[in-house]
């Protein structure tokens, strides 16, 4: 489909934008709400392996597919596509529509391996259509807020620590691809790795960064539970491009800047926490789950963040920088390390209980200081 032929904003001035959504599991729900809540978006056509999947989409008089080549054949005319199937799915999905010449939300990780992800971000780039990662996350309101403090705060962000803790298995959908390293790209550093590479790289900035420390604890079937990550400035990195929080105070020099992921997939309930440290001392802390009450309550409104977001590159394509590739470089960098003598492995294992003790829960939107300027 070349771009004439593509509904674009300038030309559907009153027309909603056209999507399709392929893959229909748990996920898909928020992506579906999202577009019903939008009047500017319209569902215009579905796909899954299944026929269950597709049934109440067929009955609500949305035509749906078993595969999303017929689904392109049939639809030529969409604006564009969500793709939200196993992580093993999403390469050769993704490089099918990106070659219809159809801007792509795909889910992350963008690809379960670098080379994938590589050679899907050179298709795009190739065809002048958006590639665009959904990184759920950058949309939640603490963690927007926080992003905001630490831009108002008037010292730079020195230190990040994520937190990503949960039962895996309460969150696996019917086929329990998530348990299999083959389709799901590894355990909970490919799985849960990106979204907590992502924030660094959202509140610390976009130089590259490299391992500087890893540990990694594997079950008895060797699928990665545990890990905990250190990240640094990669050596000879490029600057960072584009506005970050704090761009306006001077940065600390590289040495200084350090960010830690600490992910556990087997931990009883939920806890997905970001703290950042200011060069000023000042520690300012979001908790992710804050404001949102029930098992992925906060999902419908990252994923409404996602769609505005989507659109926005839809709308200026070339503006659009897209983070895929670069949290699945550090996943993979992070499974590396694990074999590498050079990489330090004496870390602690994640603690649900940080080591700067938390202050009372901050009212809803205000990220918690924790402590003053030292
Ligand atoms: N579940 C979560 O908490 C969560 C959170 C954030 C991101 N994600 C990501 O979202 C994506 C989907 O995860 P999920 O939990 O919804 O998975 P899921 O297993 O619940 O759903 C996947 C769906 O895709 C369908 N499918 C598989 N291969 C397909 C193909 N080739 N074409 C069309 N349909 C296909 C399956 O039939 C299934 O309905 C994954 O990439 C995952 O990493 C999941």
């Amino acid at each position: 489909m070349n771009a004439p032929q593509r509904l674009t904003a300038a030309a559907t001035a009153t027309a909603p934008r056209r999507l399709a959504v392929v893959g229909l599991g748990v996920i898909s729900r928020f992506y579906l709400a999202a577009i019903e809540q939008d009047p500017t978006l319209r569902l215009a056509a579905v796909c899954d392996l299944t026929e269950a999947g597709l049934a109440p989409h067929r009955a609500a008089g949305v035509p749906g597919y078993r595969d999303h080549r017929a689904l392109l054949a049939a639809h030529r005319d969409l604006a564009g596509v969500i793709v939200t199937v196993p992580n093993d799915a999403h390469a050769p999905v993704c490089r099918d529509l990106l070659t219809a010449g159809l801007p792509v939300c795909v889910e992350k990780p963008l690809a379960t391996d670098p080379a994938e992800a590589r050679a899907l971000t050179v298709l795009a780039a190739e065809r002048g259509v958006p590639l665009f990662t959904a990184f759920h996350r950058r949309y939640n309101t603490p963690v927007l807020d926080l992003a905001a403090a630490c831009a108002r705060a008037g010292s730079p962000v020195e230190r990040v620590v994520v937190r990503y803790f949960e039962m895996i298995e309460e969150h696996v959908g019917g086929d329990r691809w998530y348990l299999d390293p083959e389709r799901c790209g590894g355990g909970c550093v490919a799985d849960n790795g990106p979204n907590a590479f992502d924030l660094v790289r959202l509140l610390l900035g976009e130089d590259e960064l490299a391992v500087a420390a890893v540990r990694i604890d594997r079950d008895r079937a060797g699928l990665d539970r545990q890990a905990v990550i250190e990240l640094a400035p990669a050596a000879n990195g490029p600057r960072p491009s584009g506005p970050r929080p704090g761009a306006t105070s001077a940065r600390p020099a590289a040495a200084a800047r350090r960010a830690r992921v600490e992910l556990d997939w087997s931990y009883p309930g939920e806890l997905k926490d970001v703290e950042v440290t200011l060069a000023d001392g000042r520690v300012l802390h979001a908790d992710m789950l804050a404001g949102s009450e029930g098992f992925k309550a906060s999902l419908w409104h990252e994923y409404r963040g996602i769609l505005a977001a989507f659109g926005a590159a839809l709308d200026d394509p070339g503006a659009h920088r897209d983070g895929g590739l670069a949290a699945l470089d550090l996943v993979a960098a992070a499974y590396r390390a694990e074999r590498s003598p050079a990489v330090p492995r004496s870390l602690p294992r994640p603690a649900a209980i940080p080591a700067t003790p938390l202050a009372a829960p901050a009212p809803q939107g205000t990220p918690t200081i924790l402590t003053e300027a030292r």
